[in-house]
């Protein structure tokens, strides 16, 4: 719903930019008759084709000058605009007005110089008036350095200047993601907001921060210690949403990690996992910590001294909380392979000095023993009961990375090895129905080759 609404505000908005770029002065160069077109034919020596279209279905006997004055006066069928004037549509009436142009736009015109404007095309596209004004902030940087004089310059960018001010004044009716995200920060920030509707401004800054900048936003805005306090609230939905929040605007996005562990995140998030909360807060809150986690071994390291890996398995033993063990395991495979990933990769590049940095600190990050201290050599292959191929496949995965830790361990399981005779069994009769419908490489055949994988993995000595 958040996500339409916002949509269709982007909609009015690039509508409205569309309006307003009609709208922007045009100078007028050259006598123009023609009420009917916006088209304003410039250019004081090439008066030929482009004209005559324009004056087609008019009499040029009957053309009445019109006089301009220093405002703006509409403009009425027939009548000719003198050369310099500057002409606009007035988009609430749809009628062209006209004004007296400044002496240095006729000097300007005269010298014939106008750079940033296309000669040929009679009208401006939003393209050329986007490269105009682009042009005129590269003038405005880089002064008068060539032969022309100054006056001329000054004149060739002052029509621009006015579309500038235009630019400016619709920059002012847009609003900004930042502007959007200070308007929730209040919200949330207010102490007269309801609980619906802090809820409401986090779940709409949630869509914002997906966006790598607008995460980086939340943080220069002082946003995320308001979201790590609402961590802290005694409203579940609050707690929840606010966990959502923090862990879209984690996700891949080093800096803004770096301010949620400095602001206590992780410390919050732990104590919300070790305390009696709602498996939906939960849920939130596993994938709030698992974006914290991700690529940043200082945090992991963190995670470790904080008794995090404790509090996921109590966690994970915790009745009625069965729907969060696959996320639970997900987020240990992840830091298991994520370390084991960097070590692969330094074999090549063991000359690169940040990599050496990288690996130093993920071999702080030690995960595998704590694991096995913490009873996950037994507790993962429980997860294989489950009957979702998936859970399946997540703690199969898990069961192979810790295999040199475990493999003991695994040998004197004995319902492990029975789970895994029986999933054999199942997979191998799965995967023939795979490939009955064609399919040689399938799910059920990856699942296949894991089973396969652990049983001759357990056998060796
Ligand atoms: C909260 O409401 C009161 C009374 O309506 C108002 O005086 C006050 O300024 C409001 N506070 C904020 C922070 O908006
Ligand atoms: C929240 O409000 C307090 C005052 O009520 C203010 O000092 C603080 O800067 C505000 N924080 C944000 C992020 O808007
Ligand atoms: C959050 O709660 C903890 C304990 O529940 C408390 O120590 C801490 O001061 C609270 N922080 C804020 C910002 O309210």
């Amino acid at each position: 719903m958040m996500t339409r609404r916002i949509i269709q505000k982007k909609w009015r908005l690039g509508l409205s930019i569309a309006l307003w770029l009609v709208s922007l002065h045009l100078i007028c160069a050259h006598n123009v008759k023609s009420p009917t077109a916006l088209s304003i034919k410039e250019g004081s020596d090439d008066h030929s084709q482009g004209e005559e279209t324009l004056l087609e279905d008019e009499d040029s006997e009957d053309l009445e000058v019109f006089r301009p004055t220093d405002k703006w006066q509409t403009l009425k069928p027939g009548q000719a605009i003198p050369a310099g004037s500057h002409v606009r549509l007035n988009i609430q009436t749809g009628q062209r007005e006209v004004k007296l142009g400044e002496e240095e736009s006729l000097k300007y015109r005269r010298d014939g110089n106008r750079q940033g404007m296309n000669t040929h095309n009679p009208s401006f596209t939003a393209e050329e008036l986007k490269e105009a004004l682009k042009k005129y902030k590269e003038g405005m940087d880089d002064p008068v350095d060539t032969t022309q004089d100054e006056d001329a310059v000054r004149a060739q960018f002052r029509p621009i200047e006015e579309l500038k001010k235009d630019m400016e004044a619709l920059d002012m009716l847009m609003e900004t993601d930042v502007q959007v995200m200070r308007r929730l920060l209040n919200q949330l920030n207010n102490t007269n907001s309801t609980t619906e509707e802090k809820v409401t401004a986090l779940l709409d800054l949630e869509y914002l921060v997906h966006q790598v900048d607008n995460g980086q936003n939340l943080v220069s805005m002082g946003g995320m210690q308001l979201v790590i306090n609402a961590l802290n609230s005694t409203d579940i939905h609050l707690q929840k949403s606010a966990a959502f929040v923090l862990g879209s605007a984690l996700s891949s996005n080093p800096s803004v990690q770096v301010e949620a562990i400095e602001g206590g995140a992780l410390q919050k998030l732990l104590t919300l996992l070790a305390t009696q909360r709602p498996t939906a807060v939960k849920k939130k809150v596993l994938f709030a910590v698992a974006s914290l986690l991700r690529h940043f071994p200082f945090v992991q390291s963190h995670f470790l001294k904080l008794g995090g890996v404790q509090v996921l398995s109590e966690l994970f033993q915790t009745p009625g909380a069965e729907s969060l063990r696959v996320r639970i395991i997900t987020v240990l495979y992840d830091m298991i392979i994520e370390k084991e990933l960097v070590s692969q990769v330094g074999m090549d590049l063991t000359s690169d000095s940040s990599h050496q940095e990288r690996l130093r600190q993920y071999a702080e990050v030690s995960l595998l023993p704590v694991l096995v201290e913490q009873g996950w050599c037994s507790l993962v292959p429980a997860l294989l009961a489950s009957p979702e191929h998936d859970s399946r496949e997540k703690a199969l995965r898990t069961l192979l990375a810790m295999m040199a830790q475990c493999q003991t361990q695994y040998k004197q399981n004995p319902a492990l090895t029975a789970s895994l005779s029986e999933l054999q069994k199942q997979y191998q009769e799965l995967v023939l129905t795979e490939q009955d419908v064609g399919e040689q490489d399938g799910y059920f055949g990856e699942i296949l080759a894991l089973v396969d994988s652990m049983v001759v993995k357990m056998r060796q000595v």
